[in-house]
């Protein structure tokens, strides 16, 4: 079958509504387009696991809390095109602003929706609004494609848990976590890795080394969230790379700010800003 590229959410939620009357299970992945094989993984994950397979790509500017990064954010449809086609997808949509919020006048602003508990702390301290923006867009998405299952990649952590909060608010769809896809360097694939130059490459090649640090502290018994969270800086302590946090959570038990008591469960986030590209990635301690 031939991949069908929709210009609107309205002609995708036709689309999946059909494949629903067909009794097929859609699979869905949700992008912003500039694929690498991190969002591959989960579009092969979606048409394995499903009847049909879809995929979003919009680059929502809600979740930009900078005009400039939104800017800068890469591009490039016809490579995506191309790569979706031959991960067997079958059906990809796009659309703008107001197809996505047809209730919003021309030139009125669109109102963000709280990211609610889990948006909380980290990403929020830095990117103030931006879990805001995705959580706004997601709900449009997982209204237009309606009882699915949707594959998100672990690597944006706390989105994860905002969009799985989501999920269960509005009863659909099934969210499915998958694994951060990463160079053999161990450097988490990111669509913001194209803007990095060969320097600044081999800083963001630290992030990986810094998690496994803190997974090396915890195997020895390490259950200080302090202590844990100076193990990570340690290893990013380097000229041209700024940290905006290095931290670890209890993914059951979220807290906005590092927690006091020694912790049964841990996962460690960072964020980093290595000229003007931000990087983040995560990893689970106790597993
Ligand atoms: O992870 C992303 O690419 C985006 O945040 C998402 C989920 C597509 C919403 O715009």
């Amino acid at each position: 079958m031939d991949m069908l590229h929709l210009n609107s959410p309205a002609e995708a939620e036709r689309w999946c509504s059909e494949q629903r009357d067909l009794r097929k299970a859609i699979g869905f992945v949700p992008t912003m387009g500039s694929l690498h094989k991190g969002h591959l993984s989960l579009v092969d994950r979606a048409c394995q696991e499903n009847d049909a397979c879809c995929v979003s790509i919009f680059i929502n500017p809600l979740q930009f809390e900078d005009p400039e990064d939104f800017k800068a954010y890469p591009r490039d449809t016809e490579s995506d095109l191309a790569q979706l086609k031959a991960h067997g997808c079958d059906m990809v949509f796009m659309g703008n602003l107001n197809q996505f919020f047809p209730e919003v006048s021309d030139g009125d602003e669109i109102e963000t929706l709280p990211a609610g508990h889990h948006g909380a702390g980290l990403e929020e301290r830095f990117r103030p609004g931006h879990l805001d923006g995705v959580r706004t867009i997601v709900e449009r998405l997982f209204r237009t494609v309606g009882r699915s299952r949707v594959y998100f990649g672990e690597k944006d952590f706390q989105q994860t848990l905002v969009v799985s909060d989501l999920a269960r608010e509005i009863g659909y769809p099934e969210v499915v976590v998958c694994p951060t896809v990463r160079e053999d360097s161990g450097l988490a694939l990111s669509s913001r890795n194209v803007l990095l130059d060969a320097e600044e490459k081999s800083q963001a090649q630290l992030i990986y080394p810094a998690l496994l640090a803190a997974y090396d502290a915890w195997s020895t018994g390490e259950r200080d969230p302090e202590i844990l969270s100076a193990a990570m800086i340690k290893h990013l302590d380097h000229d041209g790379l700024m940290v905006e946090y290095a931290e670890v959570r209890d993914p059951y038990n979220w807290t906005p700010q590092l927690p006091v008591t020694p912790l049964e469960r841990a996962q460690a986030l960072i964020a980093v800003r290595i000229g003007s590209v931000r990087l983040i990635d995560n990893l689970r301690l106790d597993q």
